[in-house]
C-alpha cells in the first residue's frame, strides 16, 4: 500500500469526503482534503480585504498564505498562518466565495503544486475535483463518485442546520456550473476514472466498492 495514491473526484455532495475518509482510515493510509486548501485561500482572501470578484487581486497575493494540511484521516487539519481555520473555511462567507477563488489559475498553480508535494511518494487518498486529470494523472486509482442532485442536497442539509433542501440544491448547482465551466482544470471525470454513482448506496457500501477497485489495482 505504500507508494499508492487514491484520486477521488466528483461534485459536492457526492459524498467524497466521508468516503475518501473512510478508505483510508481502512487501508491505513494518509488522506488530502483539497477542498479545504481552496477554502483556506479563499478564507485568507477574505479576511485581508482581497475582492475575491477580482481574478487579478487574488492573483496577485495568492503565493502569500501559508497554508498546511494534516493527512491523518481520523483527525485531518487545516491551518493558514499558523491559524486554525477548520470551522471558518465552511461558513457561508466562505462557500459562497470559494468558486470565485479556485477559478484563479495562480491559486491552481500554487495549490497543485503543494498537493504534489503532500503527495510525495503517495500511500494517501486524496480528494478534490481534478486530482485524476491534473493533480496525481497516475494515480492507482481514480474514482469519480456522483449522486442524484436530490440525494446531494439531501446529504449536505442533513450536515448544516438553517437551511432547506432546496436552497441545498440551488446552492450546489451554482457552484456546480462555475467549477465544470471555469477555463482552468474545470471539474471533469479523469480518462480511466471508474464511475461510482452513490445515490443509492450508504457509506459502508461506497467504502467498501472503493477498497475493493484499489485492492485490484495494488
Ligand atoms: O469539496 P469542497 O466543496 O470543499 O470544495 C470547495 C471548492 O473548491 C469547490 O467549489 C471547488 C473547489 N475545488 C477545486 O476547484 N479543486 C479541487 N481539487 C478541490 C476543490
Amino acid at each position: 500500500m505504500a507508494g499508492l495514491v487514491v484520486a477521488v473526484d466528483g461534485p459536492s455532495g457526492s459524498g467524497k469526503s466521508s468516503a475518501s475518509r473512510g478508505v483510508a482510515r481502512e487501508l491505513g493510509l494518509r488522506y488530502l482534503d483539497t477542498g479545504a486548501q481552496y477554502r483556506a485561500m479563499t478564507w485568507w482572501m477574505l479576511e485581508h480585504g482581497v475582492e475575491v470578484g477580482d481574478q487579478e487581486a487574488v492573483a496577485a497575493r495568492a503565493a502569500e498564505p501559508v497554508l498546511e494540511s494534516g493527512t491523518d484521516p481520523q483527525g485531518p487539519t487545516i491551518h493558514v498562518d499558523g491559524a486554525d481555520v477548520a470551522t471558518a473555511i465552511r461558513g457561508d462567507a466562505v462557500t459562497g466565495s470559494v468558486s470565485l477563488v479556485a477559478a484563479v489559475p495562480e491559486v491552481r498553480r500554487r495549490l497543485v503544486a503543494l498537493q504534489r508535494e503532500i503527495i510525495g511518494e503517495g500511500g494517501i487518498v486524496v480528494e478534490g475535483r481534478d486530482i485524476g486529470s491534473v493533480v496525481a494523472p497516475d494515480a492507482t486509482l481514480k474514482v469519480y463518485l456522483t449522486a442524484s442532485a436530490e440525494a446531494r442536497a439531501n446529504r449536505r442539509t442533513a450536515e448544516l442546520t438553517g437551511t432547506t433542501v432546496e436552497a441545498q440544491q440551488a446552492a450546489m448547482a451554482r457552484r456546480d456550473t462555475l467549477d465544470s465551466t471555469r477555463k482552468t482544470d474545470p471539474l471533469s471525470m479523469a480518462a480511466g476514472a471508474v464511475e461510482l454513482d452513490t445515490t443509492a448506496l450508504n457509506l459502508e457500501e461506497v467504502i467498501a466498492t472503493v477498497v475493493r477497485l484499489v485492492k485490484e489495482r495494488a
